[in-house]
C-alpha cells in the first residue's frame, strides 16, 4: 500500500486494517487493499460523528404532533373536486411530465424468499410477481395516456443482477426494455463501536445499503434527474415495492401535490389497530417528518381523539410525489443533507488473525426518504382508502404477509365486481383476480365487463 494510504489510514484512527493486510496473501489481500483505497475516510469520520452526536442527545423526548390531512372520500359532496384534481393529475400524465420510481433495494429476507422482493409470486389466481404486476400497470397507464412513462428501479449492489436478469428473463412483461432503467444504490460501511471499519468473513469491508433515502442520491449519481429534466419531467412518482395494491401514478394524488405547489407529497392510510407497526406521518420538533413506532409511548400510541379516531393516525403508505427541482435542491445543496439514522446490530466480523469469526457490534448508516419532508416548503399529505391501496407484504405469515395480500386483492376486485352494478350479489367465497391489463380502476371495469350466466370461481379477468 502506498505510504501515504497507510499515513491516512493511521490519520483516521484505521490503521488496525494493516494487520489485516499482514497476515493476508494473494486476491484475498489484493481484495482488501482495493477496499481499502476507495475507501472514503473523511465520510467515515462524519458517519462516526453522527453516531456519537445521537448517542450525546440519548434520549432526549421529541415533541410529536399529528400532520393535517387532506381527505377526500368518494363520496357525492367531493366528487366535482375530486374530479377537478385528478383532471389536473391527468394532463401531467398525458404531457409526459411524471417519471415513476420504485424503489426496491431490499431482500426478501422477512418474507423467507431468497431473491429480490419484486421477484415474489403474490397475486392470488395467476401467482403475478409484485414486478409483474408494476409492469402491466405502467403499461396500461402508457396506452391511457400516450406517455412514454418512464420508470426508474432503485436496486442495491447485493440485489441488481438478479432484478435485471428477472426482467429480462420475462421480456420486460411488455414494457419497451428502454424505458425501464436500474439504478444502484450506495453502500455505508459499517462502523465497530470505536469507529473503526469491519471486515467481513469475506475479507471484504462491511457495508450495507445505505437506506431508501439513498434514492435521491442515486436519482443524481446516475444522471436519471438530468435525463429527467431533458426530457422534461417535472414530477416523480415514488414508491415501495412491498405493496401490490399500489396505484401507480395516480392522477388525483399528482393533481393534489402539483395544484399546491408541493415540492414533497406522502399518501396515508387510517390507522386504526394502535397495535399496527407503522410509521406516523406528523411533524417531529416542529418538522414534518415520519414518527416511528418505536418513538411513541404507549400512551401516545393510543391516545384518541374526541371523536375517537387515534391521534397519531396517518400511517405512511411510503408512496410520496417528488418534485424534480426539489430533488435537485436536495441532492446539490449541502445544507439539505438527509440525517443518518443509526443502529446498533450484530454483525459477522473477521478477527485480525485473518481466520476467525465473531459477532461483533456495529453501527449500520441509514438515510431515509421521508426526512425530505422536513426540508419541503409545501407539502400534501393525501389520506386514501386502506382497502383500495395499501397491504403490503412484509412477514412470511400473520400481519402484512402474502396471505393478507392476497386477500386484500380479492376483496377489492371483488367490489369492482360489486360496483359494476352487473350482477345482483358476487358470492361470498368467489376468488377473482383482475389483470391490470384489462382495467385499473372500478370504472373503467365497469364499463368493460359482461359477466357470464354463471360465474365460475376462480375468475380471472384479462
Ligand atoms: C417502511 C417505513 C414505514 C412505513 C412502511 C409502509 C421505514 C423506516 N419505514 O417500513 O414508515 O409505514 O414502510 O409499508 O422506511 N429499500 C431500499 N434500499 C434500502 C432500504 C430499503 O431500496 O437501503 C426499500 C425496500 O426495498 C422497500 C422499502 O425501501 O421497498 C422499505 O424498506 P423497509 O426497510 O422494508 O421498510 P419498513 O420497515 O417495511
Amino acid at each position: 500500500m502506498a505510504n501515504d494510504r497507510a499515513d491516512k489510514l493511521s490519520a483516521y484512527g484505521q490503521d488496525h486494517i494493516h494487520a489485516y493486510l499482514e497476515v493476508m496473501t494473494g486476491p484475498e489481500r489484493q481484495q482488501l487493499l482495493d477496499d481499502a483505497e476507495q475507501i472514503d475516510l473523511e465520510k467515515i469520520a462524519e458517519l462516526y460523528g453522527s453516531y456519537r452526536a445521537s448517542r450525546q442527545q440519548g434520549n432526549e423526548k421529541k415533541v410529536f404532533e399529528a400532520a393535517e390531512v387532506l381527505q377526500l372520500p368518494r363520496t357525492a359532496v367531493f366528487a366535482a373536486e375530486r374530479k377537478r384534481l385528478a383532471f389536473i393529475g391527468e394532463k401531467m400524465l398525458r404531457e409526459g411530465r411524471v417519471a415513476i420510481y420504485l424503489v426496491a433495494g431490499g431482500q426478501g429476507t422477512r418474507l423467507g424468499y431468497n431473491g429480490p422482493k419484486g421477484c415474489f409470486p403474490v397475486s392470488p389466481i395467476k401467482q403475478k410477481s409484485l414486478f409483474q404486476l408494476f409492469s402491466e400497470n405502467i403499461m396500461a397507464l402508457r396506452r391511457r395516456y400516450g406517455a412514454a412513462l418512464p420508470w426508474y428501479i432503485l436496486t442495491s449492489q447485493e440485489n441488481n443482477a438478479a432484478t435485471c436478469a428477472f426482467f429480462k428473463e420475462h421480456n420486460f412483461f411488455g414494457l419497451p426494455a428502454d424505458t425501464v432503467q436500474f439504478i444502484i444504490q450506495k453502500e455505508n460501511p459499517s462502523l465497530d463501536l470505536d469507529g473503526r471499519i469491519i471486515v467481513s468473513p469475506h475479507k471484504k469491508i462491511f457495508k450495507n445499503p445505505n437506506g431508501h433515502g439513498g434514492s435521491l442520491y442515486a436519482l443524481k449519481d446516475s444522471g436519471a434527474l438530468a435525463e429527467m429534466a431533458a426530457r422534461g419531467i417535472d414530477e416523480i412518482f415514488y414508491f415501495q415495492v412491498d405493496n401490490p395494491l399500489a396505484k401507480i401514478a395516480d392522477p388525483l394524488f399528482i393533481g393534489a401535490h402539483v395544484e399546491n405547489r408541493a415540492q414533497m407529497s406522502t399518501k396515508v392510510v387510517r390507522k386504526v389497530d394502535p397495535a399496527e407497526k407503522v410509521g406516523i406521518i406528523g411533524r417531529v420538533n416542529g418538522r414534518l417528518g415520519c414518527i416511528e413506532y418505536s418513538e411513541l409511548s404507549q400512551a401516545e400510541i393510543e391516545e384518541r381523539l374526541p371523536d375517537g379516531r387515534l391521534r397519531f393516525s396517518s400511517a405512511n403508505m411510503a408512496i410520496h410525489m417528488l418534485n424534480r427541482g426539489f430533488v435537485e435542491k436536495l441532492t446539490n445543496d449541502p445544507d439539505f443533507r438527509l440525517p443518518y439514522h443509526i443502529a446498533v446490530k450484530g454483525i459477522d466480523s473477521l478477527a485480525a488473525d485473518g481466520a476467525t469469526v465473531k459477532k461483533i457490534d456495529g453501527i449500520k448508516f441509514e438515510m431515509f426518504i421521508f426526512d425530505a419532508l422536513g426540508f419541503a416548503e409545501r407539502s400534501i399529505t393525501l389520506e386514501v382508502p386502506r382497502e383500495d391501496e395499501f397491504s403490503p407484504v412484509k412477514n412470511a405469515s400473520g400481519a402484512d404477509s402474502p396471505d393478507t395480500a392476497r386477500a386484500a386483492m380479492i376483496a377489492r376486485y371483488r367490489s369492482w365486481l360489486q360496483e359494476s352494478g352487473k350482477l345482483h350479489a358476487v358470492p361470498d367465497d368467489l376468488v377473482i383476480e383482475v389483470s391490470p391489463l384489462y382495467a385499473l380502476d372500478p370504472v373503467e371495469f365497469a364499463e368493460k365487463y359482461a359477466p357470464p350466466a354463471t360465474l365460475p370461481s376462480p375468475l380471472y379477468i384479462e
